[in-house]
């Protein structure tokens, strides 16, 4: 696909946020969003910000527009097999999620995590030992970064009720293999949960082709309002016992797992991002956006990312002082999440002297603190995370190599 400088200034002139001074290439801690999805949370917080389920009209109105994000949502995932629950953020809903998961369990049962994971898809599972379920870990390879998956079958056993892990590490920027690892978790009988934060806002997510159990990922990284959104498979959902009040049926769903309910406005926004795809698609608003046209908005932005990545990897690469964490060449199968350390100068140094420069970055272990431990680094100065979406052009990672030069001299 070409990418155009026309298409690149379409895609900025639609991001309020890009036409100030900063560079934002922190995109992985949060993205900015489209006018389209401030725009309807105004609208609607201005014109019908009342509770949902009673029976007058904006009442009505307010319930069909929470139901409409929850469907837009099982669309933008491929979801048709399952419900969306939409809640505060992935950490909050992974954590209902392995406390729902607890009558299913019994004692000596295994849960799998990954080494390269976030925290918020460890910590909900390693509290289960408490009821006495197993941890067991699938490692890393501290070499490559890579997890191959003959250490994750090495640790899947008839005990095993639950396989935990990234499609994305959000410090390696690594794409994995879910269909695979889901294939042999299946073989082995337990449930997958994906962590697709890292994941979702370069890729179009499709959990009916990977065939996932679970797949959660925070909307705020994907060109949205402060949210996360979990489908679940509804295979799966039977086995969960709801964190709601007792007088809503299980089958209540996904009301049952949204203990307090989403946030409204919070809907109103996860549909305006339907308008800012459709308009990447081609296909006018978000009324005209079925599935091919998410795909092909995501083809888009993986058209605009990938040159970028590769242009950062490469230079990075160039340099003998600078280890890359993570893959270290650019290409489809990573994403434009790119860590690294120096041989003598600490993360904390080289951020702050990019910062300075106007150009946001982040430092540290980024909540991935076993895979930093795994991998030797002192969690606290982590490494240096440089993380571009679609929405960054070619000018703004000239710049941050022009100030990494200086930083890194
Ligand atoms: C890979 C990954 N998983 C989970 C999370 C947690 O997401 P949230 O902030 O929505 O809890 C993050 C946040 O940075 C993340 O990068």
């Amino acid at each position: 696909m070409d990418v155009t400088p026309e298409l690149r200034a379409r895609i900025r002139a639609a991001f309020p946020a890009l036409s100030g001074d900063t560079v934002f290439l922190e995109n992985a801690g949060g993205s900015q969003v489209p006018a389209a999805v401030a725009d309807r949370m105004r609208d609607y917080m201005v014109s019908s910000y009342v509770q949902l389920g009673a029976g007058y009209e904006l009442s009505r109105r307010a319930t069909a527009l929470v139901d409409e994000a929850h469907d837009f949502v099982g669309m933008l995932v491929n979801g048709s097999d399952g419900e969306v629950v939409l809640g505060p953020s992935t950490s909050v809903l992974l954590r209902m999620l392995a406390d729902a998961w607890v009558p299913a369990l019994s004692p000596g049962d295994e849960v799998v995590v990954a080494e390269i994971g976030h925290e918020a898809n460890i910590g909900p599972w390693k509290r289960l030992e408490r009821h006495g379920v197993r941890l067991r870990w699938w490692r890393m390879d501290p070499a490559t970064c890579d997890s191959p998956l003959d250490s994750l079958a090495e640790v899947l056993g008839e005990r095993t009720a639950i396989v935990a892990f990234p499609h994305v590490s959000n410090l390696l920027g690594g794409i994995l293999d879910v269909a695979a690892a889901t294939r042999l978790a299946h073989e082995a009988g337990a449930r997958v949960v994906v962590d697709g934060v890292a994941y979702a806002p370069h890729r179009a997510v499709d959990v009916a082709a990977w065939g996932v159990d679970v797949y959660a990922y925070s909307t705020y990284k994907v060109y949205g309002p402060h949210m996360a959104a979990m489908w679940v498979s509804r295979a799966t959902l039977g086995e969960l016992e709801g964190p709601n009040h007792f007088f809503i049926p299980d089958d209540e769903l996904p009301y049952k797992l949204e203990l307090g309910g989403p946030s409204h406005e919070g809907c109103a926004g996860i549909l305006g991002l339907g308008d800012y795809l459709a308009g990447l698609a081609g296909v006018g608003d978000a009324a005209g956006l079925d599935r091919t046209g998410v795909e092909r908005a995501f083809e888009v932005m993986t058209a605009c990312e990938l040159p970028l990545q590769a242009r950062l990897v490469d230079y990075l690469g160039s340099r003998p002082d600078v280890r890359i964490i993570g893959p270290p060449s650019g290409g489809p199968e990573r994403v434009g999440t790119i860590s690294f350390v120096h041989s003598s100068r600490s993360s904390r140094e080289i951020t702050e002297l990019v910062d300075r420069s106007g150009i946001a970055i982040r430092h540290g272990h980024m909540y991935a603190y076993h895979l930093c431990r795994a991998l030797g680094l002192d969690p606290d100065d982590g490494v240096v995370r440089v993380s571009l979406v679609h929405y960054n052009t070619p000018d703004e990672i000239e710049r941050l190599i022009g100030v990494l030069d200086r930083a890194m001299e």
